[in-house]
């Protein structure tokens, strides 16, 4: 079989890709042979040139080997530039790995699609400011909203990131107890917290009815922060499963330049929305 892909990460045998790589497959009508590589850590580069020396025609990269793909990838496109790391590799005979990052342009595409949300003119709230920060500010920021706040545990991060995206927008970076307490059209929670299953430090001030609330973590139970936003009644609350589906259709795009309809993988994923 020609049309070979796969995602490769440390640990992977959690990953969703294979599925949602394999419905757009069936849209598009061609078979496809789309696998989970479980790399060593220090084995990226070896384990990506077996796959392509064996025909892979595409990867897609995730934990924890973003950024060394971004190092090891000879061009790049403008939002892995700007995020430091990549999410989807091409290999061309001549120009040799082409590294994307569709992880902020896939939250862009729930946001504005799913979840009905244009940014422009709008207040947004970011909480953290690690590698899941960095790779959504560039295409946020293009929206043209009227100011990004990023608020992190350790401040001296979120001025960091702030600093290198000022001349894409209004962008601010506060501590979490300094965070003004107005409410924000959009907070997107960006910190790994859920993982231990806590919310950062955020008054509730900042949440109105009107309020999205995105985690960028996603989970078959409602993770920590969308209970906790659910309950100070913001608008939506909702984690990242759709900018997982829609990061997987950009990628798809760039491999194939296929556009896969996502709204029946939502359903396969979520079988009760
Ligand atoms: P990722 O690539 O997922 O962004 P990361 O670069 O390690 O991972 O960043 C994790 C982010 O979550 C950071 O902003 C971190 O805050 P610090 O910079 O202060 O370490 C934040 N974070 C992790 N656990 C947290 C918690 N329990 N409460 C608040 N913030 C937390």
């Amino acid at each position: 079989m020609n049309n070979k892909y796969a995602v490769i990460g440390n640990p992977i045998n959690h990953s969703k890709s294979p599925l949602i790589h394999r419905a757009f497959a069936e849209q598009e009508k061609i078979d496809i042979d789309y696998q989970r590589i479980l790399a060593d850590e220090d084995k990226f580069t070896q384990s990506v040139n077996e796959f392509s020396s064996h025909g892979g025609l595409g990867l897609n990269v995730t934990v924890p080997f973003k950024i060394v793909a971004y190092q090891q990838c000879q061009q790049l496109n403008e939002y892995a530039r700007a995020a430091g790391a990549v999410n989807t590799i091409s290999f061309d005979s001549k120009m040799g790995w082409l590294g994307a990052n569709t992880d902020g342009i896939g939250l862009l595409t729930d946001l504005k699609n799913n979840q009905r949300l244009q940014l422009k003119n709008k207040n947004i709230l970011i909480l953290g400011a690690g590698g899941a920060t960095r790779g959504i500010l560039l295409p946020l920021l293009q929206e043209d909203p009227t100011r990004i706040l990023i608020a992190n545990r350790t401040v001296a991060k979120a001025d960091a990131l702030a600093n290198a995206f000022s001349t894409a927008g209004n962008i601010d970076s506060c501590g979490f107890e300094e965070i003004n307490t107005q409410a924000f059209d959009l907070i997107i929670n960006a910190t790994s917290a859920s993982l231990s299953n806590e919310v950062p430090p955020v008054p509730s001030s900042v949440i109105s009815t009107e309020t999205i609330c995105y985690d960028l973590a996603y989970s078959d139970k409602p993770t920590a922060f969308t209970r906790w936003s659910n309950k100070l009644n913001a608008k939506i609350s909702t984690d990242g499963i759709g900018m997982l589906i829609e990061q997987a259709a950009e990628s798809y795009n760039i491999w194939r330049g296929f556009r896969p309809d996502t709204k029946p993988v939502f359903k396969l994923l979520r079988p009760v929305n």
